[in-house]
């Protein structure tokens, strides 16, 4: 590995299928940017036991989601791959910035309160240490860059905060990491009817997933809300609206944007239209993506591979990094 690179590093939860969230939020990032820099990519199993899931499901959650992040472009020969529980120096950071995180804060994280209103008979200490336990996977490797979507902003900045408790506290040991989108702001997909953020836990019909057949795709964009369109030229656009035409932007070509962003300015679109081109577009994207990622996981002896180089990889940097971690609190007797 090139040590002049940047570190990258980023995680997702394997609770359910990947979708167009995950996908343009997240790991179209990670696919640019395995080229570019030092990058790792982490299946963060021990974050998605917050949340009491049936683990008899999770062995093929982690493989589906592995082989849906190789078929949308992850080599594992670029970046490390790997699983969060095959790298128990994760859980020792972990411990260690646990006494750096204060009830107050842990209790304001949005992603928190939204889990308490949502599921209010499992307020586990796990829960309310997520962020805790994100920002371990974040400076396990001194990361620095952290493509995530918009609803992971606050994440990331409370691992500044721990960052930054650690070096005043023990000596300058991390990098302050920073929620990264090339360039641009970052990104948030919205589910089909335009009521929040395009999630796992949605109404399957409003979320678009990489492994949907080309039917399926057609279908729940065709029944995509919208109304009988603007009547004022020039008009904003409601938030459901919005979100087909973000869609519009990622998938289509720009000609074909800018005809239905004319349309809709002159009071002369045909959501019809508009709806049948993106759902060909999407087609012509999620294809190659669903194909790759079945032939991928069918080859089990692959698979197998990948997740225990990634796991040697990822544990020789956590290794490198408690060690200086250790050596700064001063734990150290004979
Ligand atoms: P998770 O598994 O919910 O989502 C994985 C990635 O997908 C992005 N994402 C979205 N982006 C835009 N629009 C949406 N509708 C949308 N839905 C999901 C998320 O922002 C995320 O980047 N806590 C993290 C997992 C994690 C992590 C980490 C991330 C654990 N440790 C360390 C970065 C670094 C999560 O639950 O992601």
């Amino acid at each position: 590995m090139n040590q002049k690179k940047e570190i990258v590093l980023s995680g997702i939860r394997p609770t359910g299928f990947v979708h167009l969230g995950n996908y343009f939020g997240a790991i179209r990032n990670w696919v640019n940017m395995q080229r570019e820099f030092n990058c790792f990519y982490c299946i963060v199993d021990w974050h998605s036991l917050t949340t009491h899931p049936d683990t008899r499901e999770l062995p093929a959650n982690v493989i589906r989601l592995l082989s849906e992040l190789i078929g949308s472009g992850l080599d594992p020969d670029q970046c490390v791959l790997y699983i969060q529980s095959d790298v128990p120096e994760i859980a020792e950071l972990y411990l260690y910035l646990n006494m750096l995180a204060y009830k107050g804060e842990l209790d304001k994280t949005t992603t928190f309160k939204d889990k308490v209103r949502q599921n209010p008979d499992n307020v586990n200490a796990g829960l309310l240490t997520y962020p805790v336990l994100q920002s371990a996977d974040i400076l396990i490797h001194r990361a620095v860059k952290v493509p995530v979507g918009k609803d992971q902003e606050q994440h990331i900045e409370m691992t500044r905060n721990f960052a930054e408790r650690f070096n005043h506290r023990y000596g300058e040991i991390f990098p302050m990491p920073y929620a990264f989108n090339y360039g641009e702001d970052l990104i948030k997909i919205m589910s089909l009817d335009g009521k929040g953020k395009m999630s796992k836990s949605e109404n399957q019909m409003n979320t678009l997933y990489l492994a949907d057949e080309d039917d399926a795709i057609r279908k729940k964009i065709m029944r995509a809300t919208t109304d009988s369109g603007p009547v004022v030229p020039h008009s904003p656009k409601p938030d459901y609206i919005e979100g087909l035409y973000t869609l519009l932007r990622i998938v289509s070509e720009p000609a074909v944007v800018d005809k239905f962003e004319a349309d809709y300015n002159a009071c002369t679109i045909r959501y019809g239209d508009l709806k049948k081109q993106l759902a060909e577009d999407m087609v012509r994207f999620i294809t190659p993506i669903r194909q790759k990622t079945e032939s991928i996981r069918a080859d089990e002896k692959y698979m197998r591979m990948v997740m225990e180089q990634g796991a040697a990889k990822a544990r020789t940097s956590a290794k490198a990094t408690l060690q200086l971690v250790r050596d700064a609190i001063g734990l150290k007797y004979y």
